[in-house]
């Protein structure tokens, strides 16, 4: 398993572009199930959750190809309408199949994701959402078995609680249904709306995606089309805070300042100098002493659950005590006890994690629990005095695009030993 091995002290500066948004990409694959079509697809991350995706795809009868950053998914027929556990269970993401199986072919057999290292994350909304748009759904060998025969048809949906992957799987059940489905409750993520755009693209009608509410008339069927998805915000917030923990002085490119509106101000009230550089960067400097700042996540457009840790790593130097609420996963705390033993002030008290500080961290062994907390854990190395060890980096390369060498461009040493 491979390691990162990090010295700590240096401050980031330069610039560092960012990768396209993974979170964006998987079910932007998903959505080309849809049609029989070729769709290409520009600045899809070359990550491991892309990368198991693709297998996906591929195992349902898409041709994949892949050559200068470009994929193009072609379905002339669906194979098998499955989504078999040994790829569920290395990425949850997979249920992403679920609606768009349903809608094309009629029947989809998708395996339960089982435990997650930050929650339960079931995907009971997802398969009430199908429910409300005539599939009937059955679990089986944990298994998930949704049939709708004789198609599905537009309904209105009021999600009970906002869900980002249920919100894109009922959309790309919906575009194919017979009449308008009407989702309430929708997730507002820009990722739902970068679905939704392709979908356009491919012939869907759809109106309100990035709002609560999205309206969708369903079409006879999708086309081919070409999109480029979005910049991953969760990346680029994740150099942000880098490079205010490591007081350098940093332009993060290619990313979309207006995504990343919750976080920019949080590192301003920090106290990092933050500046847009028009429409695609944002400019960081680090300077002075960090100050602490409450953060409490929320849905987009609140502050992410996927940028808590990596906030949770940057106000262990900042002065005074931070109160980090979690809302949106029930354990998404695992970081913590890493931090601490990096020498971090951290109490966990249910959904809130006390950080007092500043503390000096100092370089330590430390183990990945998931994609976040590895970005987090990344972050506390590159402020650290010493070196620092990271196990279990597989878990980073999950979402990350090389993190090693894009850091170590602006600076940072650390390196992977295999
Ligand atoms: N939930 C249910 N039932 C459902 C679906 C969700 O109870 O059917 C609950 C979840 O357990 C959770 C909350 O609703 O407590 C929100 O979950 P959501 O469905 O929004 O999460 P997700 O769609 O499974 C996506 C991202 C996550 C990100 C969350 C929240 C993808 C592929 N994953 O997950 O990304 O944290 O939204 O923004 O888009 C990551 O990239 O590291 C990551 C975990």
């Amino acid at each position: 398993m491979d390691k990162f091995l990090i010295q700590g002290g240096v401050p980031l500066e330069g610039e560092i572009a960012v990768s396209g948004a993974k979170n964006s990409a998987l079910p932007v694959l998903a959505a080309c199930l849809l049609t029989s079509e070729k769709v290409t697809l520009e600045r899809i991350p070359p990550v491991r959750d892309i990368a198991t995706m693709q297998k996906l795809l591929g195992h349902v009868g898409a041709r994949v190809g892949r050559a200068d950053g470009r994929v193009t998914i072609e379905t002339a027929q669906i194979a098998h309408s499955e989504a078999p556990y040994e790829l569920v269970k290395t990425m949850r993401a997979s249920s992403l199949v679920l609606g768009p199986l349903v809608a094309r072919c009629g029947r989809a057999r998708v395996s339960l994701p089982g435990g997650c290292a930050i929650g339960a994350r079931p995907i009971n909304l997802h398969v009430a959402g199908l429910e409300r748009l005539g599939a009937q759904v059955r679990q089986e060998h944990g298994y998930i078995e949704a049939e709708a025969p004789h198609g599905l048809h537009g309904a209105e949906v009021h999600f009970d609680r906002i869900t980002v992957t249920g919100t894109e799987d009922l959309l790309m059940a919906a575009v194919l249904a017979r009449g308008e489905t009407v989702i309430y409750n929708a997730a507002r993520e820009p990722e739902v709306v970068d679905v939704a755009s392709l979908l356009s693209k491919m012939g869907a009608e759809i109106e309100g995606a990035g709002s609560s509410t999205i309206r969708v008339r369903g079409v006879e069927r999708l086309h081919s089309a070409t999109h480029t998805i979005i910049a991953d915000r969760i990346e680029a917030g994740t150099f942000l805070m880098a490079a205010a923990l490591t007081r350098g002085d940093l332009l993060v490119k290619g990313c979309v300042p207006e995504h990343l509106r919750a976080l920019l101000a949080k590192l301003s009230q920090a106290g990092a100098d933050v500046t847009e550089q028009g429409p695609d960067a944002v400019h960081v400097r680090g300077r002075g002493k960090l100050k602490s700042v409450d953060v409490t996540t929320e849905e987009h457009p609140g502050f992410a659950t996927d940028l808590q840790a990596q906030f949770m790593a940057l106000m262990t130097r900042a002065e005074g005590i931070s109160i980090i609420t979690e809302t949106i996963f029930e354990n998404r705390f695992m970081h913590a006890l890493e931090l601490a033993r990096m020498g971090a002030n951290i109490r966990l008290e249910g959904r809130q994690a006390i950080v007092a500080g500043p503390t000096q961290l100092s370089g330590a062994e430390v183990i990945a629990s998931d994609l976040r907390a590895s970005a987090s854990l990344v972050l506390a190395g590159l402020a650290a005095q010493g070196e620092t060890t990271i196990d279990r980096v597989y878990h980073i390369d999950r979402g990350y695009e090389k993190i090693e060498t894009k850091l170590a461009g602006a600076g940072a040493r650390i390196r992977r030993m295999k």
